[in-house]
């Protein structure tokens, strides 16, 4: 397994071997749901790469940027065994320029959900992701359905900006007590975590609700806040998989979502639906 820092020298070494890549990029403290990402990668394409960077442009002022985990080497173990072919690690400076051009996130979709929440997020994700698929030029990317916001956008702009490169969706990977998997999971306290699932809980008891007939999506919606409570909530929403809010679930093209703070942990979940 090759690691490589430098931008330039992993675009030549991937030009070098006429191969087809599936990539995954990735901020790093990798668990089993990055690992899954590996998997489909390593079952599609001939090479597999995987970046590890924790991108500075798509934290807000006082959010976790420093504290963020960092495990580079036990990272770059779990590569290996999942047969990554080249680990990317660059430095900001690798990456970032003075007074750059910008990719941005649309006024629109960029900021409603999370992005009202953490406004200028997006931009960031994008303007990082755009620069690793350009120096990366993969076959296929992946990326995790928990983060469906950042998927559906990073969707738009690969449509909007005519870029060649196939993103692959893959399904969100639980604890067997059905806690999304997630780096800042290590953030939770035994206490915390216990108060974590009723997220999980509430996308259930949706599921359950919308296998029933219940469709309306203000009736969802109360019902899972019912069982969130007493949690702080960001937001729960039911949209379409062209992230417009919707007044009723459609089977085949819903997404419900909820954003919730445990202690100051921030913590994303969603069902497809
Ligand atoms: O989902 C993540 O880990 C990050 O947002 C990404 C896509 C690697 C960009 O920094």
């Amino acid at each position: 397994m090759k690691i490589i820092s430098n931008p330039l020298e992993l675009k030549q070494y991937l030009q070098s071997q006429h191969a087809t890549v599936g990539y995954v990029p990735t901020m790093g403290a990798l668990h089993e749901g990055h690992i899954s990402l590996i998997k489909h990668a390593r079952a599609e394409n001939e090479l597999v790469v995987v970046s590890i960077f924790v991108n500075p442009t798509q934290f807000l002022a006082g959010e976790d940027l420093e504290k963020y985990p960092r495990r580079d080497e036990a990272d770059k173990k779990i590569c290996e065994l999942a047969g990554v072919d080249v680990v990317f690690m660059p430095q900001s400076d690798d990456l970032y320029f003075e007074d750059e051009v910008k990719v941005q996130a649309p006024n629109v979709r960029g900021y409603v959900l999370e992005g009202a929440t953490r406004p200028g997020h997006f931009s960031g994700v994008l303007r990082v992701v755009m620069k690793l698929l350009n120096i990366v030029n993969p076959t296929r990317a992946y990326f995790g359905k928990k983060d469906a916001q950042q998927l559906h956008l990073i969707e738009l702009m690969v449509k909007h900006y005519f870029m060649d490169v196939i993103i692959v969706p893959v399904d969100t990977v639980r604890e067997s007590d059905g806690l999304a998997l997630s780096s800042r999971n290590v953030y939770l306290s035994k206490e915390q975590r216990e108060d974590a699932l009723k997220i999980s809980k509430s996308l259930y008891s949706a599921s359950q609700m919308v296998s029933s007939g219940v469709y309306d999506s203000y009736v969802i919606k109360e019902k899972m806040l019912e069982i969130l409570s007493p949690l702080e909530i960001g937001y729960v929403a039911i949209v379409n998989r062209e992230f417009e809010l919707i007044d009723k679930v459609e089977i085949g093209n819903s997404v419900i979502l909820v954003e919730a703070l445990v202690g100051s942990t921030r913590l994303l979940d969603n069902i497809w639906l």
